[in-house]
């Protein structure tokens, strides 16, 4: 199973403040560093395994063994850098009168969000990714239509945020339509 040298992720994690979220995705490489894929336990639909939370940020080992779609959703305030490990992640920020704006990254590759954002993720089955949040997150909001209104609903930190099947269609509307 997972060892990871506690030590280790206390001075990743150090700081006196708040992290910006280009802080975050940094201190999200350097903890992915420490990760030996070929290591993890791959049975299972996959899971989050809590690197950190101190009073700045936490931090999230993601082990997406199936395809993962968080809907739209923000994160009450708290920002967050990402880095991926293995496989393929997308980041989607919502976007109104703009086309949307998916990015695809690859192992190695980082990318940060604001907290003032709305943003979704979709993760290949496989995928491995680092999030670290700061300040710690206290809600998170999931956004989806009902009968063309938007709603926002709130959940708990831990609670995965499902699907925006009716935003995501609304946003991406079939070629041609
Ligand atoms: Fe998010």
């Amino acid at each position: 199973m997972l060892e990871l040298d506690p030590a280790r992720l206390r001075e990743i994690a150090a700081s006196d403040r708040p992290l910006a979220p280009s802080e975050c995705a940094e201190r999200a490489r350097l903890a992915a560093a420490l990760i030996e894929p070929g290591r993890l336990d791959r049975a299972g639909p996959g899971e989050a395994v809590l690197l950190w939370r101190d009073e700045h940020s936490e931090a999230w080992l993601n082990l997406w063994w199936q395809p993962r779609d968080t809907g739209y959703h923000d994160h009450a305030g708290s920002g967050v850098g990402v880095c991926v490990i293995e496989g393929r992640a997308w980041n989607e920020p919502l976007t109104i009168g703009e086309p949307p704006q998916a990015r695809e990254y690859g192992p190695g590759e980082t990318f940060w969000f604001p907290g003032e954002g709305i943003h979704r993720m979709d993760h290949q089955a496989g995928a491995i990714t680092i999030h670290v949040y700061s300040p710690p997150i206290r809600a998170i909001g999931h956004y989806d239509l009902d009968c063309g209104q938007l709603r926002r609903t709130h959940g708990l930190p831990d609670q995965p945020s499902p699907p925006s099947t009716a935003l995501y269609a609304a946003l991406h509307p079939p070629a041609g339509a």
